[in-house]
């Protein structure tokens, strides 16, 4: 029996009951595998701001490197829009990832055959699309320096230092080696400095790896291909704030956004989460999706803790969930069988992941 320790962020908004939904599948694949988890909870976002004065307080780090993987819900709401930037519920999430060290955010979008019609692009289209973005997530104009206000100026910068590009690079071609072998690496070289230093860093390092054909694009043309055509993407490697957009575009290729999990990996301890946000305006109603959540916990169990067995069972049973027709209620409009809640949808995962 391997025992494993999370640590558990649920966050603001919808982050407690997605969370409380991907824990319920998680305990249940325990019941079958041979697999145990310990969950030990720490405080992010505006609720943490709110009990400790610090969107990410220093014990949340000490429970977080200490364990074997992190479960994320999501942060922020417009309770806390108005604090200073590095009170911020997003600060301390950016924070969080810089100390942690986890510079590789890897964003799969995949579209299930059960939900072509939900997509708001033409069912042919959409049909059959498997991508990962793979966006650097510490770096870029988020963190670059100098930064600053002053009175009706302001300004940030984006750097991205040789090291930075190769280490998301090798990532990046990495996965690729295990996917179709294509790479789109994403930029803005016929304007920005640091995207021509980005273009030449990854065509060396792609002289590591000749099996995968490296091309590249605009970032405003990749925009535009991807709902064009999004099936000529496989694998898209990219900048922090491009992979921010692109990721949030790709997602609606799914249907829903909160259909979508992602990882962010790198350094010992890697964290799993929802793309989508806190949606205060749903939270507490019982109308949130938790499948991009529990489709995290299944990203966990592969990445972090090695447990293919386990993950499969979940990503199994969010699929037979989905064929029959189970939906939450923003894919309520879609091949819906029966419209459930956030928690019957737990549920219902969490009864196929042992069957
Ligand atoms: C994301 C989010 C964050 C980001 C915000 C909440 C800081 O949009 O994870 O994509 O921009 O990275
Ligand atoms: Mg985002």
């Amino acid at each position: 029996m391997k025992n494993y320790n999370i640590a558990i962020i649920k966050g603001d908004g919808i982050g407690p009951e997605i969370i409380d939904e991907a824990i319920k599948v998680l305990d249940a694949v325990a019941s079958v595998e041979n697999v145990s988890f310990a969950y030990e909870e720490a405080l992010m976002g505006g609720c943490a701001y709110d009990i400790t004065g610090d969107p990410l307080p220093q014990e949340t780090i000490r429970i977080s490197m200490k364990s074997d993987a992190v479960l994320f819900g999501a942060i922020g709401g417009e309770k806390w829009d108005d604090l200073p930037r590095e009170k911020r519920p997003e600060s301390g999430l950016l924070r969080f990832r810089k100390e942690l060290g986890v510079f590789a955010n890897l964003r799969p979008a995949v579209v299930y055959d059960e939900l072509v019609n939900a997509s708001s692009l033409k069912p042919e289209i959409v049909k059959g699309v498997d991508l990962m973005v793979v966006r650097e997530l510490i770096g870029g104009i988020y963190f670059g320096e100098p930064k600053g206000r002053e009175g009706d100026k302001a300004y940030n910068t984006m750097v991205y230092t040789r090291p930075e590009i190769e280490r998301i690079a090798h990532v990046a071609f990495k996965i690729a080696m295990e996917r179709s072998k294509r790479i789109c690496s994403v930029d803005k070289a016929n304007v920005l400095d640091v995207s021509q230093l980005w273009r030449e860093v990854v065509e060396e390092i792609a002289t590591e790896y000749p099996e995968v054909e490296l091309t590249h694009m605009y970032v405003d043309n990749a925009a535009m291909q991807l709902i064009r055509d999004p099936k000529q993407f496989d694998v898209i490697l990219t900048g922090n704030i491009f992979g921010d957009i692109l990721s949030d575009e790709a997602s609606m290729l799914s249907g829903s956004i909160g259909l979508l999990p992602s990882a962010s990996v790198g350094s010992k301890i890697g964290v799993y989460e929802p793309i989508h946000g806190s949606a205060p305006d749903i939270a507490g109603q019982g109308i949130s999706n938790p499948i991009a959540t529990i489709s995290s916990a299944s990203m966990m169990l592969r990445y972090a803790l090695n447990e293919n067995a386990a993950a499969d069972r979940i990503d199994a049973a969010i699929q037979r969930t989905l064929a029959e027709g189970y939906r939450t209620k923003d894919l309520a409009n879609y091949d819906a069988k029966e419209i459930c809640s956030t928690s019957e949808m737990g549920s219902i995962i969490a009864n196929y992941t042992v069957k």
